[in-house]
């Protein structure tokens, strides 16, 4: 079992609309998107599903204390790591 990996600041990227899986546990090899990692690594942990309704950028949390997961609420730069 590995435990789950948290970064200090979110990633941001260029999404496209629809279904998406962001990852939770920090092992995706394809960030911050789920690729199965957590299932595999066994951390107890699963992504957070939602609907883009629209093309744009987007902060995806990485530290886990956003109110607003997947997105970032800029938490993390409350946070003393
Ligand atoms: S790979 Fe991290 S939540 Fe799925």
């Amino acid at each position: 079992m590995s435990e789950p990996k948290r970064g200090t600041k979110p990633i941001v990227i260029e999404e496209t609309p629809g279904k998406k899986a962001y990852c939770q546990c920090g092992l995706s090899d394809n960030m911050p998107h789920c690729d199965g990692a957590h299932s595999r690594e066994g951390t107890g942990l699963s992504p957070v599903v939602v609907e883009v309704a629209e093309a744009g950028k987007k902060a995806v949390c990485q530290c886990d204390h956003s109110a607003d997961l997947p997105w970032c609420d800029g938490s993390h730069k409350g946070l003393n790591v």
